[in-house]
């Protein structure tokens, strides 16, 4: 008797698995069309992802959407949301880097200048002569990936922490890109950046004009 109502119950949880499975929807923090398959994600779900990911997790309008002043100090100038540093915004030649304060950042927090040269937040709207337009989804994903310019040029410098988005799965980058394209487009030409030369190799010690000549190396 015993051992046939185990045996019930035991039916009886195996019976209802599939239910339970069949309950347990998108993973949290996915956002899915309602009537989308599963995988065959929309390019409006990507949109919405990558704006997650831009406006949220990546920080993106930190750098490269100016700051400027409101009641609760520096906030993001959303009027020109992510159209990088101000054309306008010349800025005179940084401080020397030297000691503890070894680089400097604009007011705007998009520009900056430290051991590197001088670096300015790119026009990431898709304005096609000033901003990244005529990138293909492919370009900017290597961009990212790489940590050189466009995936193929000079090494992106920092402080753009492409090292941490190197690490997103190629899925995000390209929701990422597929949110960028939808963003108002911004004519805002950022300058060119400037790439210091690379750190001199330690000095060796000069030779003493007119010292005899050292004694040939043992
Ligand atoms: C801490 C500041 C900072 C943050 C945060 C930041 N960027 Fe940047 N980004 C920069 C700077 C500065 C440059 C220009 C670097 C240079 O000229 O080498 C840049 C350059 C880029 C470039 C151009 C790369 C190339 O090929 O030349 C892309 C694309 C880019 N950022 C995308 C993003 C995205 C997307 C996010 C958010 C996920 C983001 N950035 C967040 C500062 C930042």
């Amino acid at each position: 008797m015993r051992a046939a109502v185990r045996g019930w119950v035991l039916t009886g949880v195996a019976a209802l698995l599939p239910l339970v499975a069949a309950c347990s929807g998108t993973p949290a923090g996915r956002p899915e069309g309602g009537t989308a398959q599963p995988g065959a994600a929309t390019a409006t779900d990507l949109a919405e992802r990558g704006k997650y990911l831009v406006e949220g997790v990546g920080g993106c309008n930190d750098c490269h959407t100016p700051m400027k002043m409101g009641p609760n100090g520096p906030e993001p100038d959303m009027s020109v949301a992510l159209s990088g540093h101000p054309a306008g915004l010349q800025m005179p030649p940084a401080p020397p880097a030297s000691g503890p304060w070894v680089w400097h950042g604009s007011a705007t927090n998009t520009a900056y200048a430290g051991p590197w040269g001088v670096s300015y937040a790119i026009n990431l709207t898709p304005d096609e002569s000033t901003g990244i337009g005529t990138w293909t989804e492919q370009v900017f994903v290597n961009a990212l990936k790489t940590g050189r310019h466009m995936g193929i040029g000079r090494p992106i410098m920092p402080p753009m922490p492409w090292q941490a988005y190197s690490r997103m799965t190629d899925e995000d980058l390209r929701a990422m890109y597929a949110y960028l394209r939808t963003v108002p487009a911004k004519t805002n030409k950022v300058p060119e950046a400037v790439v210091a030369e690379p750190p001199a190799a330690p000095a060796q010690a000069a030779p003493t004009p007119g010292a005899p000549a050292a004694p040939p190396a043992q």
